[in-house]
């Protein structure tokens, strides 16, 4: 470690301006600013940063993001200089603007109703992560490495002041935004390969009740030929809010239930909160009483709080123990033949506290690395702990599949355990827009599996609203529309006939495309790179792109304009619409394809991800002005974990366009091609499709 004199400067305010902070390369591109006296028990181990920070070297002079550390009696305060005309990113699931400048974020999960309370300051998540963009397209990405209560202000710079003792910050700097968004998967991990299923879409309620009203909803969709995948089962199955029960009345026979849900080619997914019932005959409280799982209060008693039970207690998910213990309620619940969990109000919200959450001198009680300590270091992180946990679990109950786990609360680097949604937003136009924007700074963030409740969550959805919102959504990495109780139903065929053709054509698009995006997921799961990008990853020196938030890229050859979008701002270049159907129905979002862009695509579509095949690829062609165009294909079983052990193809394919031809090579970079799969090129002009023959040889051929 560089150290540079030890020496505390007392300003007149009674600030410390910390000299003799210490820092190190720990790869060609990341250096690590450690602030004097930096107390690693207050900070360490990391939640977010998962590899050793070895050290590689010094950082050299002319590196130019440099932390500055100050300190007071109960603050430790980073300040960062950024240089003229950057452009900010990031801080996860924020409300506003895409681009981050002169705003402020608290990062102190919150259970946030409509985003309203603190001015829509603080949501459910923590991203402790600001990626900055500069003119000429290089960038920059800063990481405070520290779980307390912090607020990040991004007027003029960066700073960030937390609750706690001086933390450790992490600086990135790349050529690109691109590459720092790699640095960033390579420093937190990456989502691990989701099931297929889980990027098809999916339908949920507050609350489908009773069973049959679920069977009722899956047989709609297939008696409609509306693609679908999932069914939701939110806190009403259970009796009483029990968490691990089912209400006897309502849910008598949740096998069954799974069973008809199965046989229809629907996966089911369950809700599982942390606060568990204070009742001295239900199992899981007597369990967790005699194993002392609970977080304690100040005075070392359980903490207790309401929630939709009445009063419950939480699991410290600091203790081994406790983990271990969640973790093995999973295997039994699992066997009941649920697909995947859905891991909700872990902020932790709690009703009857103005704080809405555990108070910050509660206990926890730590464990094997995790030391003991108050609840203002460990809020931000009870979800990601909880969901590590709950995944763990569901693992061990069939160590063939792979888990699929949903949660509200999270921190930066819990997309290693779970995908995200974003809470409860409000069936409005400006909740709608405000989607795309929050999509993609979590995405930015490291979160890239997540998406917003489609059509809306608190009060009524309508036709038009509805109908954009499906429109637009089925080009979110997550797909699910879900609405709250008393609000009118939000089903595609809701509102008649028209959105329900509008739905399905959206919906029928995505299934279309999940070639490509099961592509990037993979790309996403390898690299840590984004699924959904600003529209300014599309040319990084453009800077007029910059605050483009009512499009957005789905991967880099995709770009999605809304119908509704007045604002549109295109990367230069030849970007040409895909003409998915004949004839315009005014709601489907325009689909451009990048010049120089192959993508894949499945010639039919499917009811669901169950009858999916890729045998049968259109290749979608934008040569650029070179008439040269390039893409890639990855494809596996969809599920279990034979990937890892080389059970995948890797194809790429390059087209070229003469006068008279346009010719693709398709080349097989990994695996077996599976000897039955036919291609066919889809030349995509603007406003048609031409396309070739379907062949099976590794060179295609469209006559011009
Ligand atoms: C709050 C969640 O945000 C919402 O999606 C869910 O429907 C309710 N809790 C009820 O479980």
């Amino acid at each position: 470690m560089r150290t540079i004199g030890l020496t505390f400067i007392l300003t007149l305010v009674g600030v410390l301006v910390l000299h003799g902070q210490s820092s190190f390369m720990t790869s060609d591109s990341v250096a690590v600013f450690y602030p004097a006296r930096f107390d690693a028990a207050q900070h360490l181990p990391s939640f977010a940063v998962e590899r050793q920070l070895e050290r590689a070297g010094d950082v050299p002079d002319t590196w130019s993001v440099a932390p500055v550390f100050t300190q007071t009696d109960s603050t430790s305060t980073v300040r960062i200089a950024i240089g003229e005309g950057v452009d900010l990113y990031g801080n996860g699931e924020v409300t506003g603007d895409l681009r981050r400048n002169n705003t402020e974020t608290v990062l102190w999960n919150t259970d946030n109703y409509e985003y309203k309370k603190h001015e829509g300051k603080r949501l459910y998540q923590s991203h402790p992560w600001i990626l900055g963009v500069r003119p000429d397209g290089t960038a920059f990405g800063v990481l405070a490495d520290n779980s307390w209560k912090q607020e990040f202000d991004l007027h003029g710079g960066i700073a960030i002041k937390s609750y706690s003792a001086p933390f450790r910050v992490l600086v990135v700097d790349a050529p690109s935004p691109q590459r720092v968004m790699e640095k960033l998967g390579d420093l937190i991990g990456t989502i691990p390969m989701p099931p297929l299923w889980s990027l098809g879409y999916q339908q949920s309620r507050f609350s489908y009740y009773p069973a049959d009203s679920v069977r009722y909803i899956a047989k709609e969709f297939r008696k409609r030929k509306i693609p679908a995948d999932v069914l939701w089962m939110d806190i009403d199955y259970m009796d009483g809010y029990r968490i691990f029960t089912f209400d006897p009345e309502g849910f008598p026979d949740p096998k069954k239930l799974n069973k008809d849900l199965h046989a229809l080619d629907f996966k089911s997914i369950y809700m599982i909160d942390p606060g568990v019932k204070v009742d001295s005959t239900y199992g899981i409280y007597q369990q967790g009483s005699r194993g002392n799982h609970w977080v304690l209060d100040a005075d070392g008693e359980p903490f207790v709080g309401e929630v939709w039970p009445g009063d419950c207690v939480f699991p410290d998910y600091t203790r081994p123990e406790t983990r271990e213990w969640w973790s093995g309620l999973y295997p039994d619940f699992m066997d009941l033949g649920i697909d995947g969990v859905w891991n909700d109000m872990n902020e932790p919200a709690v009703f009857d506290r103005e704080s809405f959450t555990i108070p910050e001198n509660g206990l926890h009680r730590g464990g094997g690395a995790l030391p003991a300590s108050i609840h203002r270091r460990y809020h931000n992180v009870y979800g990601l702990l909880m969901v590590k946990a709950s995944r763990e679990g569901i693992l061990s109950a069939d160590p063939d599949k792979r888990p699929f786990v949903l949660s509200r609360a999270n921190f930066l680097g819990g997309q290693r355990y779970a995908a995200t949604w974003t809470g409860d937003n409000h069936s409005s136009w400006e909740y709608l827009k405000m989607s795309i924007p929050m999509s993609l700074n979590l995405s930015l963030s490291g979160q890239p599996f997540n998406g917003p409740d489609i059509g809306g969550f608190t009060k009524n959805s309508d036709a038009e609203l509805l109908g954009h919102w499906m429109a637009m959504g089925a080009y979110f990495p997550f797909f699910r529309n879900h609405s709250s109780k008393n609000t009118t139903a939000q089903e595609p065929w809701a509102f008649g006939r028209k959105i329900e053709d509008v739905s399905r054509t959206a919906i029928n698009r995505r299934y279309r495309l999940l070639p490509y995006l099961y592509t990037l997921f993979r790309e996403a799961h390898e690299t840590g790179a984004p699924i959904m990008k600003p529209t300014f990853f599309a040319d990084i020196q453009d800077t007029s792109l910059r605050d483009q938030q009512e499009t957005f890229l789905l991967g880099d050859h995709l770009l999605i304009v809304p119908r509704w979008a007045e604002n549109v701002q295109l990367p230069k270049g030849n970007w040409t619409d895909i003409a998915f159907e004949k004839g315009d129905d005014g709601y489907q979002a325009k689909v451009k394809l990048r010049p120089g862009a192959i993508v894949p695509m499945t010639d039919k579509v499917f009811q669901s991800t169950e009858d999916y095949s890729n045998d049968r690829i259109v290749l979608l062609i934008n040569p650029d002005d070179k008439g040269k165009a390039r893409g890639h294909m990855y494809s596996d079983a969809g599920q279990g974990y034979g990937y890892q052990n080389g059970a995948y193809a890797l194809n790429s394919f390059s087209a070229e366009l003469t006068d008279k031809t346009l010719k693709v090579t398709v080349q097989l970079d990994w695996g077996v091609e599976p000897n039955h799969r036919e291609y066919r090129i889809g030349y995509v002009k603007q406003g048609e499709i031409v396309y070739s023959e379907w062949t099976t040889g590794n060179e295609i051929i469209l006559q011009l």
